[in-house]
């Protein structure tokens, strides 16, 4: 199946053969950043994204977008009028999302650094957060800082933050880790799945209510 990307370049079945020989090329340089050997299947995408509910001039932001398998949902189904931008810290990634999907942004950097990209770019806090970290495998000092500019933009609102972890990786340390500091900053939180049609199978976590 081929699919236009709003004039970027089009997405089949030859570019995710590429995107899987490319991503699992960046795990090799960079193991512990991009936290998994293939990009998220379209089911894991669709179970992540799911409705969006923006209202016109609401943000929605993407941490990690990678190769775009959550980006190329979020296209098809993000309502007219909303906003958009991706932080992607891989350059060669951040390279091929600008390229893939023209029509949105992409800031090349850390999500930790959320509050300074929002404040320097002009934009709101935004409404949702979807993110592909791969938190059981991000340092600490990273996950702090992930967690506090989470917690930064959505406090106060009605937001939400939606992550995926995989379903071996979800007893070790660093994943508990993240969960365990996630609780004491929101109210609400589901976990969906596990979403089997993905390799390798992958839990989804919902969190609302950041205090
Ligand atoms: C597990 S991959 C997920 C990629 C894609 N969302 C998917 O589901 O296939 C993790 C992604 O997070 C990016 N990443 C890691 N640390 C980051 C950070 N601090 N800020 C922004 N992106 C980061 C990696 O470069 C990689 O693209």
């Amino acid at each position: 199946m081929v699919t236009t990307t709003d004039a970027g370049e089009p997405v089949d079945g030859r570019s995710r053969l590429r995107d899987g020989l490319g991503f699992f090329g960046s795990f090799l340089r960079n193991p512990a950043a991009v936290g998994a050997v293939l990009p998220s299947s379209r089911y894991l995408a669709r179970a992540l994204v799911g409705r969006l509910d923006l209202q016109p001039g609401e943000l929605l932001l993407e941490y990690g977008p990678g190769t775009g398998p959550m980006t190329q949902v979020i296209q098809a189904t993000l309502p007219p009028g909303a906003r958009y931008l991706g932080i992607e810290l891989d350059p060669r990634f951040h390279a091929l999302l600008t390229r893939r999907y023209p029509a949105l942004d992409f800031h090349l950097g850390s999500a930790a650094d959320v509050e300074t990209v929002l404040r320097e770019r002009g934009l709101p806090r935004p409404a949702r957060i979807v993110s592909g970290l791969p938190f059981a495998s991000l340092p600490p000092a990273v996950q702090d800082g992930v967690a506090a500019g989470i917690v930064h933009c959505l406090r106060g609102t009605s937001g939400d933050f939606r992550t995926f972890q995989y379903v071996h990786a979800y007893g070790l340390g660093a994943a508990r880790r993240f969960r365990a500091l996630m609780a004491q900053r929101f109210d609400g939180f589901e976990r969906l799945g596990p979403v089997v049609r993905n390799v390798p199978p992958a839990f989804v976590l919902r969190y609302w209510g950041a205090k």
